[in-house]
């Protein structure tokens, strides 16, 4: 069986499911059984995991089921066992009249991946029916001057048995008048006539009563029986005659009523009233006669129900020629009914998969679908297509069964569902045809990246602003859907001045609100520039970013600072003006600096306060101290300007500062001015007294040290003299030179200075 083969070659595959639905082809299998009919319920069939190689694991994960194309439900799948058992009693006879071989056709059929395994199960006759007759008696009359050979048409009894169970032989008794001929017809039925083969004498017997029974073939034998009586008439002559024994005509179904299939006719050799012949159905032909009326007079037959091909396709009416005289001769009407395309063919799903994911691989098997055309011949060939420009098509896969697969790229996104039409039209003229809509849904794969519509975005904030300040929502779209389209929004955590962005920044992974996380210094930070994710919840997630730039707005937050003049504690500094100086003298320039930026740092100076204001000006924008008039002797020397500095902010900010300007000619001119005040006096002047009274402490030292010496040295000196004066006046006078003594003097004097 190449049932499994695909299965096998797919063995060693990691996806035998993908793989297996991505194959058109469909397993097709077949297997035949033989069952006798009338078997007790819950009999065993057939044993299919051993004859199609399934498992019963594989039967309960393919939901394996019976199909059957007419729904009847005979047999039974036992899916713990694996077995077809017997569902419901079978009559074969109720099945299958009187074809022979009787089959019960249907499919297994198994899902994922979808297999179809034919199973043929012969249903075997049993003798279960004995010959029966349709009537419980005839009567027949038969005139005695009847010639031996005079024939009389019987009814062939009836067996819904087959073969050898059906009707084997039949028996007439008593034989002393007639006998029993029994006619096959080359369409094999069986055809039997009682034929005379003794005159009867109405004198002798009135009335004869015979018995015919038919037997069947069966073990044990079964049999059925009817009366027959004979009524012996008085007197006859010629017997009308059938211009034919077998009358063959053909009649298409669904015939209107009335109408004339055909004409029979008989001769009568008699003369006058005994000519007349009248015709009539036999008594026994009871179910044709309800269809068809046979007109006494003129032979005409008409149909007079509804001809149904696809109920019966022959019907045999046995006809009788009667003349006045009772004397009768028997025909056959075998009448055959054509096939018309009266049966429009049946498309039933018997399996679908819906919805299929929108990557499914082309040629995937959506739906198995069974056609069938009760009509026969070219009425039942059934061609079977979609409706055009679908991403679809149908195959064949065994006779009857059709399967839907792809045939494209399918795109949920594009399209998420098809109403797929199957049309099926059979072949016959004019054909009929059946449409079958399917709606099938295409379910989502996470085949697409959360967009954001811009690369970049910008937002602006004022700095100093309060964290937690909202400050842009971003939002991405997803094509996908359900949870492939939820979108998370996550901040990618780079480094933002040697700090995470997450110290910075937060992002609310629902709504993509993006919020400061603290407050902004224009004066540290102008910018930040960060990504944010956005990320879908598929599986795999499928994800993109967006640039985000924070721009920091400046506030006035900072006001201007001096450089120029320096402003020190105590210390002065002083800009001199000569006493020369024109008119727009440059005096100074105030050089201020302001942190912020823009309006916010936009400087503008002004003289606050001023000595004299009628002599000086400051610059509104560069801060440039000039003189606005000749200066003049009679100018303070002293002058002193405060300027205020100014941005121009909302509201602005400002700082003053102080100028000393000196009208002056001479440095030393200012100085003796400027410094013959203030509180640096107070200090000076007692310097000045520590220095002198330091530099009399020294002095008095010095002088009475040197005072000391001298007295010492003339002390000495004195001495010296004193002893010389004495030598001399002992032995002899050395005279000393004026100068020289004068010398030694000095040298003392001299001495007394060193020390
Ligand atoms: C399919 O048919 C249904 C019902 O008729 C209809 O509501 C739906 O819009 C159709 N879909 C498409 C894609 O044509
Ligand atoms: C951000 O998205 C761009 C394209 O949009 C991509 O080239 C880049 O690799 C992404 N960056 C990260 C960190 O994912």
């Amino acid at each position: 069986m190449g049932v499994l083969c695909y299965l096998t070659e797919n063995k060693f595959s990691l996806w035998p499911l993908v793989l297996c639905i991505s194959v058109a082809e469909m397993a097709v299998g077949q297997v035949r059984y033989s069952i006798p009919e009338e078997m007790a319920m819950g009999s065993v069939v057939g044993n299919i995991i051993q004859d199609l190689g399934l498992d019963i694991k594989r039967l309960k994960s393919g939901r394996a089921r019976i199909f059957t194309e007419d729904g009847s439900e005979y047999i039974g799948l036992n899916a713990d066992k694996g077995t077809l058992v017997v569902a419901k009693r079978i009559d074969r006879e109720e099945l299958c009249k009187q074809v022979s071989p009787c089959s019960l056709h249907f499919q297994i059929i198994l899902e994922n991946p979808m297999e179809l395994h034919r199973i043929d199960v012969e249903i075997l006759d049993i003798n279960d029916n004995a010959p029966y007759f349709s009537k419980k008696e005839y009567n027949f009359q038969v005139i005695e001057s009847a010639s031996p050979g005079a024939r009389y048409s019987l009814e062939s009894a009836s067996d819904p048995d087959v073969a050898m169970n059906t009707i084997q032989t039949y028996k007439l008794n008593p034989t002393a008048n007639f006998k029993l001929n029994v006619v096959s017809l080359p369409d094999r039925t069986k055809y039997i006539e009682m034929v005379l083969h003794t005159s009867l004498d109405r004198e002798k017997q009135e009335e004869h009563k015979l018995t015919l029974t038919a037997f069947d073939g069966g073990d044990p034998q079964k049999s059925g029986s009817v009366k027959i009586n004979v009524i012996v008439l008085d007197a006859n002559d010629n017997a009308p005659v059938f211009s034919q024994s077998v009358y063959r005509v053909t009649v298409p179904e669904n015939a209107p009523k009335g109408t004339v299939i055909l004409t029979v006719s008989a001769t009568d050799n008699d003369k006058g009233t005994n000519e007349e012949v009248t015709f009539s159905f036999s008594q026994h032909t009871s179910r044709a006669s309800s269809l068809f009326l046979i007109d006494p007079h003129n032979g005409e037959m008409a149909v007079t129900g509804v001809l149904d091909y696809e109920k019966a396709k022959h019907y045999e009416i046995d006809i009788e020629a009667t003349d006045k005289g009772g004397l009768t001769d028997t025909s056959k009407v075998l009448i055959d009914v054509t096939d018309q395309n009266d049966n429009a063919p049946v498309v039933s799903i018997i399996s679908f998969s819906n919805p299929i994911p929108e990557d499914s691989p082309l040629n995937t098997v959506i739906a198995m679908l069974n056609i069938k055309d009760l009509d026969s011949g070219k009425n039942s060939q059934v061609r079977c297509y979609i409706s055009p420009n679908l991403p679809f098509k149908i195959k064949s896969s065994a006779p009857n069964f059709y399967s839907l697969i792809s045939d494209d790229v399918l795109d949920r996104e594009t399209v998420p569902e098809y109403n797929i039409t199957i049309t099926a039209v059979d072949g016959g003229f004019p054909p009929f045809s059946t449409n079958k809509t399917i709606n099938l849904k295409i379910s989502d794969v996470n085949d697409h990246a959360p967009t954001f519509p811009q690369q970049f975005l910008t937002a602006f904030v004022t700095e100093n602003n309060s964290p937690g300040m909202p400050l842009l929502t971003v939002k991405a779209s997803d094509m996908d859907y359900g949870s492939n389209a939820r979108i998370s929004y996550f901040l990618e955590d780079n480094q933002l001045n040697g700090m995470s962005a997450s110290a910075y920044f937060s992002v609310n992974a629902e709504r993509g609100e993006i919020l400061a996380v603290r407050s902004f210094d224009y004066e540290q930070t102008k910018e930040f520039q960060f990504r944010v994710k956005a990320q879908d919840g598929g599986s795999p997630p499928l994800s993109s970013n967006v640039t985000i730039k924070i721009m920091v707005q400046d506030q006035n937050d900072n006001a201007p600072q001096v450089l120029y003049p320096v402003q020190t504690g105590g210390s002065l500094v002083a800009e001199m003006v000569p006493r020369s100086a024109d008119v727009g003298y440059l005096v100074t320039k105030v050089v201020a600096v302001d942190v912020d930026s823009g309006q916010n740092a936009w400087l503008s100076y002004k003289l606050q306060k001023a000595t004299d204001r009628a002599l000086f000006e400051v610059g509104l924008q560069n801060g440039e101290i000039r003189t606005i008039r000749q200066v003049t002797d009679k100018d303070a020397m002293k002058q002193r300007l405060t300027v205020t500095v100014e941005d121009s902010g909302q509201p602005s900010r400002s700082s003053t500062v102080t100028v000393n300007v000196a009208v002056a000619d001479s440095f030393p001119e200012v100085l003796s001015e400027f410094t013959d005040y203030t509180h640096d006096k107070e200090y000076n002047d007692n310097l000045t007294f520590y220095l002198v009274l330091a530099l009399a402490v020294v002095s008095f030292l010095f002088i009475t040290c040197l005072v000391v010496i001298i007295s010492v040295k003339v002390y000495r000196w004195r001495r010296e003299r004193f002893f010389l004066q004495i030598q001399r006046e002992s032995s002899c006078y050395s005279i000393l030179p004026a100068p020289l003594r004068r010398r030694r003097g000095h040298r003392y004097a001299e001495a007394g200075v060193q020390l």
